[in-house]
């Protein structure tokens, strides 16, 4: 996942400076934080290098090799240095201790089980200081409609169209998944040049569910914000739900 074309196409999307309300938020939130932040599966640094930007001290780190090549590539561009290296969120290991730890955009669904899930933010946790916290976004797959398939198209720096496909294959209420098959095709003069495809699954977790497992795994302070509006509990399954919570 997040391989050549699909990261390109990320950094095309959402190139820095863009925003879901995420940046502004994280950035807000993290204000009284005056150590080491680090962002888990930090991509192309959409969220990184604003917070650089405002001072903060922030690592990063990705299991795709291209996302970082884009993120190494949009610091120089942002003339800022940062601590960004690869790294699995399912096997991550460092002697750094952190004052918070940040997973926006709902990236978490991407880890394909609970199981998994409880490892890694208990993993988190180990990994953050005393009274450290962990600010995390979930989101409900409201809008997937099985057989539903959208098409985009992009232009890159050299001139090539970029065609992006997503089929929503497949839904499963009983393990809270939902599998999409991407297909990007890159076309140079009229030929298809390369081609990509991705299973994109995303396990997602209620709000109560996941408030739990944040307590299972000893978080206290526990405040639940919908559409990045602290404390606003969330009344809508369209809404952006962020946890934040303390060790
Ligand atoms: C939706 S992008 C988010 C990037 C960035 N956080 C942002 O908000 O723009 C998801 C990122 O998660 C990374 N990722 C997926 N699974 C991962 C894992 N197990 N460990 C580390 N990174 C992972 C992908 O490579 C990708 O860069």
């Amino acid at each position: 996942m997040y391989n050549s074309i699909s990261a390109e196409v990320y950094n095309l999307d959402k190139p820095i400076g863009s925003s879901f309300g995420d940046v502004e938020y994280y950035s807000s939130r993290l204000s009284r934080v005056k150590g080491r932040i680090l962002e888990p599966a930090v991509g192309t640094g959409r969220i990184l290098i604003p917070l650089l930007e405002k001072g903060y001290t922030v690592d990063g780190f990705d299991l795709s090799e291209e996302m970082l090549d884009y993120c190494r590539d949009n610091l120089k561009k942002a003339y800022k240095e940062a601590n960004v290296f690869r790294a699995d969120m399912e096997t991550f290991q460092s002697e750094q201790l952190y004052e918070a730890i940040i997973i926006p955009t709902g990236t978490f669904l991407l880890i394909s089980d609970e199981e998994k899930a409880f490892n890694i933010i208990s993993n988190f946790y180990n990994h953050l200081e005393s009274d450290g916290r962990i600010i995390i976004d979930i989101f409900l797959p409201t809008d997937f409609v099985e057989g539903k398939s959208t098409y985009r198209t992009f232009s890159n720096t050299q001139g090539d169209l970029i065609t992006f496909q997503i089929t929503e294959s497949e839904i499963n209420y009983i393990e809270q998944t939902t599998i999409s098959h991407h297909r990007y095709d890159k076309w140079k003069e009229g030929k298809c040049i390369e081609s990509e495809f991705e299973v994109f699954k995303l396990k997602w977790y209620g709000v109560k569910e996941f408030k739990r497992l944040l307590m299972q795994i000893g978080f206290k302070d526990i405040v639940i914000s919908a559409d990045y509006k602290y404390k606003q509990y969330p009344t809508n399954p369209n809404q952006v739900i962020t946890f934040e919570a303390v060790k």
